[in-house]
């Protein structure tokens, strides 16, 4: 096994960890102002880089509660262009759901918004803006929101991992191609530097044998993570927030962008790494420094994470809306495309910035998707004839995938379909609104691949 570093060395002291999330306790009324800023994210020699902020911090503040919370916060946009957010993964009401004219008007420059709302479930979520995604995500906006268990899972430590990847030029800066056709009609804006909670890499000092909790967060909007645990027992036990009901033993780990992964690991060698499959090498990721004293052995495989409330789905009696995904470099779109309610065809669409369609609709349409009644299984089979891989995300409710064999796989709020594949979902359609359902590869989304379902 050959590992890379990333360009960064630094020996981290006895029990600290370098590279955590700055966290917070949030109870009662927090703020949160959107905001320019510098931070050092390449390695020293380089200058900082300009980005945008949540508190001068990327990731963004780390908020934590605990389940049956109520998060109250209120949202300051000082930054140049209107913003929202949206909370990834929870399960709330319609209207603090961060969308741009349809849950919310827009939060523009100077402005605020106070998002209140009672955290149900427990687990790993995040928050990122929904307006402008592509160059808003990009330039540094996310952060982490944990919901706690009742009861603390029994590990000695809990480390949150915050991938992402940027575009810089060579004095460490945002490239200002944000949007641009090419990162449209392919795999979107892939970067050139990849961090871990805004570093290089992470290091932590562990004791030997030690049992972690790790929480994974893709915040990248296009590049999916391909984990690797090397010298380390692993555990899935949680899957974009909701446990899983049987710890899922884990050695690769892909994320796609917005997934969230948690994962129990002990550490019983020297030197356990979790290193991130690239192109042109594996490199470092998570880096432990294990020394000192034993830990107790623990049960193998874990126990699992107490589950979160979650509704029954009902195959047999279920609405069913197939999506067909077209578009993008290589297959291109059908011969004629909706945009606006408008046809016209595909050479028109693409002037017009729109490269992928929905079944025959490009863009955010006036009509749902689907519309379905409270209560009901909404059914989704999902076809890729696109060349590319494409992570669907819905909002407000978690859904599962329904297997070859007619089995449901575990809740998931993002799924990734990769080229010519077809994967359904299935969900129970129990919270009333306006929900997106889009691809969260951000250009995919601002160039076609957005649509909604409505829950009446
Ligand atoms: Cu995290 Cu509509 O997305
Ligand atoms: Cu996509």
């Amino acid at each position: 096994m050959s590992l890379t570093r990333r360009g960064f060395l630094a020996s981290a002291g006895a029990g600290t960890l370098l590279g955590a999330v700055p966290g917070r306790a949030s109870q009662g009324p927090v703020t949160l102002v959107a905001q320019p800023g510098e931070v050092q994210l390449a390695p020293g020699e380089f200058p900082k880089t300009k980005v945008w902020t949540y508190d001068q911090s990327v990731p963004g503040p780390l908020l934590r509660y605990s389940r049956g919370d109520e998060l109250q916060l209120q949202l300051t946009n000082n930054l140049p262009q209107a913003t929202t957010v949206h909370w990834h993964g929870l399960r709330l009401p319609n209207l603090m759901d961060g969308v741009p004219n349809m849950t919310q008007s827009e939060i523009l420059t100077g402005e605020q918004f106070d998002y209140r709302f009672a955290l149900k479930d427990a687990g790993t979520f995040w928050y990122h803006p929904h307006v402008n995604s592509q160059e808003q995500i990009s330039r540094g906006l996310s952060g982490v929101l944990i919901v706690d268990e009742p009861d603390a899972p029994d590990v000695d430590d809990e480390i949150v991992v915050v991938l992402d990847d940027w575009r810089l030029d060579e004095n460490a800066q945002m490239h200002e191609s944000f949007g641009n056709r090419h990162d449209m009609s392919h795999a979107g804006r892939l970067g050139n530097f990849v961090t871990v909670n805004g570093l290089p890499e992470l290091i932590s000092r562990q004791p030997r044998g030690a049992r972690l909790r790790l929480r994974f967060v893709n915040v990248a909007t296009a590049r999916i993570f391909e984990l690797q645990l090397i010298d380390m027992t692993g555990w899935i036990m949680a899957l974009d927030g909701m446990p899983l009901p049987e710890p899922q033993s884990v050695e690769i780990l892909r994320l796609a962008p917005a997934q969230r992964a948690d994962l129990f690991v002990d550490l019983t060698s020297d030197e356990p790494v979790i290193g991130s499959v690239e192109r042109d090498g594996t490199y470092a990721t998570v880096s432990f420094d294990v020394s000192g004293g034993e830990v107790t052995a623990r049960p193998h495989p874990p126990t699992s994470l107490p589950p979160n409330e979650m509704p029954e789905v009902d195959l047999e009696d279920a609405r069913r809306t197939p999506v067909v995904m077209e578009g993008g470099a290589m297959r291109g779109l059908p011969e004629e495309v909706v945009w606006k309610g408008q046809v016209m065809d595909a050479r028109r669409a693409a002037q017009s910035g729109q490269f992928w369609a929905f079944n025959g609709v490009s863009g955010r349409p006036d009509e749902p998707l689907l519309k379905a009644f409270q209560g009901e299984t909404v059914r989704i089979p999902i076809t890729n004839r696109t060349a590319f891989p494409h992570a669907m995300h819905l909002h407000g409710m978690h859904f599962r995938e329904v297997l070859d064999n007619g089995a449901l796989g575990p809740w998931r709020d993002t799924l990734l379909v990769q080229r010519d594949e077809s994967r359904e979902i299935a969900f129970v359609a129990d919270n009333p609104g306006n929900w997106m359902f889009h691809c969260h590869m951000a250009a995919h989304q601002m160039s076609g691949m957005m649509s909604w379902i409505q829950v009446v």
